[in-house]
């Protein structure tokens, strides 16, 4: 059993990751969900979280993290996920209970008090998770790994270079790549691959009410992706608790990975791959993914959430 905390900035493909997690039940046990400003404002993302955690009658306490990052300036991706940060889908108002607004005294006071390692998700810019490790450094004994959706060694997306998570707060970042603490990237080498076709969305559509919630989201985003060249929709956060759930489908390799944060190459992530760097590696990088059984965990996910009736859900708690 691996207790994990979920850093988020929902985000359609953060939600996806949420529900994939919550359906894995027997693998993952989920002790919080904090939220982060990235994809839209931190109050944005929040709702958007609420509203996914109220669907599936989670009981997952639910924590507000920063609205922006450390030094830089908020930068949010409405192009990307829309006016909501989770445009697509309709929610009739949200009643989730928030347990803290505090999201980083929440995660140590989670991890503390957790018998065993624990494992931080980060699926937005780090600001959260970097100042987690600053204000109580000691706390870093009681992590086994951070697996990040972040970064890429051969490209960016928000600019040429850099990966937006990465981008919007790359101190952070540079933080928590300096941590000490072992890190698995998802970076866009491999979660560009970790793709879902437009079949493969249709296929979702009124299969079953978690399944098509899943194809107003991944409807919308697919739309949303054709600005930036893509036909298929990379679901880049579930990468980073697909790792979680079955390493199998992933292929990759250990670096010293590091973060440049200033001037145009503001955000870029490198791998040190000189000899001398040998032994010095933080990060095991994935690079490759198999599509299919990638696909087939998030639809399996869906289709045990759909067959959860109520009353199963208030059992299962
Ligand atoms: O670059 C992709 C990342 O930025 C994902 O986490 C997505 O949700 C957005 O936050
Ligand atoms: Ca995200």
């Amino acid at each position: 059993m691996k207790h994990i905390i979920i850093d988020c900035d929902p985000g359609h493909d953060d939600a996806l990751a949420i529900l994939t997690a919550i359906a894995h039940a027997e693998k993952l046990r989920i002790l919080g969900i904090t939220t982060i400003g990235g994809n839209q404002t931190l109050e944005k993302v929040t709702t958007n979280a609420k509203n996914i955690l109220e669907f599936v009658q989670a009981e997952i306490p639910l924590a507000t993290g920063q609205k922006g990052p450390l030094t830089k300036e908020l930068r949010i991706a409405p192009e990307a996920h829309g006016d909501s940060g989770m445009d697509g889908p309709y929610f009739n108002g949200e009643h989730y209970p928030i347990a803290s607004d505090n999201a980083v005294l929440f995660m140590y006071e989670k991890i503390r008090a957790c018998t065993q390692k624990v494992i931080l998700v980060g699926l937005g810019p780090l600001t959260n998770i970097a100042l987690l490790i600053k204000v109580f450094p000691e706390i870093r004994n009681k992590i086994e790994y951070i697996s990040i959706m972040g970064g890429g060694l051969e490209r960016g997306n928000t600019t040429a270079l850099a990966e937006f998570n990465i981008y919007v707060d790359p101190e952070a970042a540079e933080i928590v790549f300096n941590s000490d603490i072992p890190i698995v990237m998802s970076g866009l080498d491999v979660t560009e691959q970790a793709e879902i076709t437009v079949a493969e969305i249709n296929g979702l559509k009124n299969k079953g009410r978690v399944s098509h919630l899943a194809y107003e989201l991944l409807h919308f985003y697919n739309l949303s992706g054709r600005q930036f060249g893509f036909i298929n929709s990379p679901i880049h956060d579930l990468c980073a608790i697909a790792f979680l759930i079955d390493p199998r489908m992933f292929s990759g390799t250990s670096y010293h990975v590091d973060v440049i944060t200033e001037g145009k190459a503001r955000g870029l992530t490198y791998a040190d791959k000189r000899l001398a760097a040998v032994g010095k590696q933080n990060t095991f990088v994935l690079e490759q993914v198999n599509r299919k059984e990638f696909v087939h965990l998030l639809t399996d996910a869906l289709a045990y959430l759909d067959a959860l009736s109520p009353i199963d859900r208030e059992n299962k708690h």
